[in-house]
This record gives C-alpha cells, sequence and structure tokens, in this order.
C-alpha cells in the first residue's frame, strides 16, 4: 500500500493524513477483491524497516490498525473474510496485539476470502525465522526440501501469490515474500494507495489474464523448444 506519504505531500497535509486516507481504502479493495473472486489478498501495512520512520508516524499507524480493527472487524466478519497476519507482533502494545489475535480468532473460520495483513513483515526476516525454526526442530540437512521450508514460513497455510501489485511507480519487491513470489506476476502502477481503486484492481486482474505463466516451462500447444525460464 504504497504512496500514502506523497498522497499526504502533494495536498500539503501530514504523512499520517495519507495513512488515515489509505485506510479508508481497505474496505474497497476487499469488496472489490472478494467480487471479483480472489480468495486470497494480502496488504503490506508495515515494513520491520518502517521502525526507523520518525516516532509520531509510527505511533499514527499503531493506533490506525487500531482503529481499522475496531471499525472494520464487524463488516469484515459479515463479508466473510477470515483475517491472518503475517510477520511479528513484538512491538506493538499488548492491547493492540490481544485486539490481533482476537480478530483472527473471530474470523477464523470464514472462507470466502483470506485476508492476511502483513504487518511488522519483511521476507528476509520470515526467512531468518523459518531457518531458525528448522535448525531448532532438530531436521537433518538430507530431510530438508522446499516443502519442509514452506512448513517453517509464515504463511505456511497460505497460497503462493499469483499477483502483485505495488502502487505509487516504484518497481521493486523491497523485501515483500521473498520466497513466495518466485514465480508471481508482478504489477506496477503510478496510481498512489489512496487513489487505488476498484477500477485500478480490476485492471490488474485484467493484466494479469493476459499474462502467461509458464513456470520455467513451456507454453501449451508449444511445438517445442527451449524458450528459458519464465
Ligand atoms: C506506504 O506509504 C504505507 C505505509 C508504510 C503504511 C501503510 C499503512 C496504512 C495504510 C495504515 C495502516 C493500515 C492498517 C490496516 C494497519 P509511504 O508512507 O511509504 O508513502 P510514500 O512512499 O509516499 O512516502
Amino acid at each position: 500500500m504504497d504512496g500514502n506519504g506523497r498522497w499526504a505531500a502533494q495536498r500539503g497535509l501530514p504523512r499520517l493524513s495519507g495513512h488515515d486516507r489509505g485506510t479508508s481504502n481497505i474496505r474497497r479493495i476487499t469488496t472489490a477483491a472478494a467480487e471479483l473472486g480472489i480468495e486470497y489478498l494480502t496488504l503490506w501495512a508495515f515494513s520491520t524497516d518502517n521502525w526507523r520512520r520518525p516516532q509520531d508516524e509510527i505511533d499514527g499507524i499503531l493506533r490506525i490498525l487500531a482503529e481499522v480493527i475496531e471499525r472494520e472487524l464487524d463488516e469484515l466478519d459479515r463479508q466473510g473474510a477470515r483475517l491472518r497476519h503475517i510477520g511479528s507482533l513484538e512491538g506493538l502494545a499488548p492491547d493492540l496485539q490481544t485486539a490481533v489475535r482476537s480478530a483472527i480468532e473471530r474470523t477464523k473460520t470464514n472462507d470466502r476470502l483470506t485476508l492476511t495483513l502483513a504487518f511488522n513483515y519483511s521476507g528476509r526476516q520470515e526467512l531468518l525465522a523459518a531457518i531458525k525454526s528448522l535448525v531448532e526442530s532438530g531436521v537433518s540437512a538430507d530431510a530438508i526440501d522446499e516443502a519442509t521450508i514452506q512448513k517453517h514460513l509464515f504463511t505456511h497455510d497460505l497460497p503462493d501469490p499469483d499477483l502483485i501489485i505495488r502502487t505509487s511507480g516504484e518497481c521493486r519487491i523491497s523485501n515483500f515474500l521473498l520466497w513466495q513470489s518466485a514465480y508471481s506476476e508482478l504489477f506496477f502502477t503510478p496510481t498512489l494507495w489512496p487513489d487505488f481503486g476498484a477500477e485500478g484492481l480490476l485492471e490488474a486482474v485484467r493484466e494479469f489474464g493476459r499474462r502467461e505463466r509458464r513456470f520455467g516451462g513451456v507454453p501449451e500447444n508449444s511445438s517445442g523448444g527451449p524458450l528459458g525460464g519464465g
């Protein structure tokens, strides 16, 4: 959800206004995703590197997280959304940790849309945690395969993303779902997150539909010949 700060700066507003505005976007996007039949949606709200921001911005984002849970939970539950969190809850106030955990518990049997919030998340931190947990499990090197690693990731119960959308014109992954994005299609849009709506999501999904996914193989109906990975 990139571009909140620039959206605010363009209007001469404080950065937190951009985050507030970006938050009101979440319901639009989850509703549009559910209507499109998308079953898994992950929103990246806070990276492990975002702790480097000014304290008042961090405090504001944490406050917004608490407000979003309080304000949106009934509606998300009504829409059939199951909430998940990836990342670490460490560093959040105990009340906020409890609010996140109880929102996850309350919605755990919903099955229309799995809405994963990446908060205090980064891909390297996730891989590091997975490696530590593998070593602690005492597994032998020979027994480790891709499925073993998958089991130790925060996303152990989630499919790899088919499509990753990054708003605000930045064209990089920035430590997001590093393992899981191996074959994800990437969609970059100059639209700033607060302005990204249902039409933007539809445009990204349409573009995704035009992509040819080969997963390192060759296209269907190919007469053969190596094409290279992809
Ligand atoms: C990226 O824009 C956005 C963030 C780092 C925070 C996103 C947070 C929210 C939308 C509010 C919290 C919502 C939930 C659900 C917890 P940026 O600040 O990097 O924008 P910039 O690149 O234009 O400066």
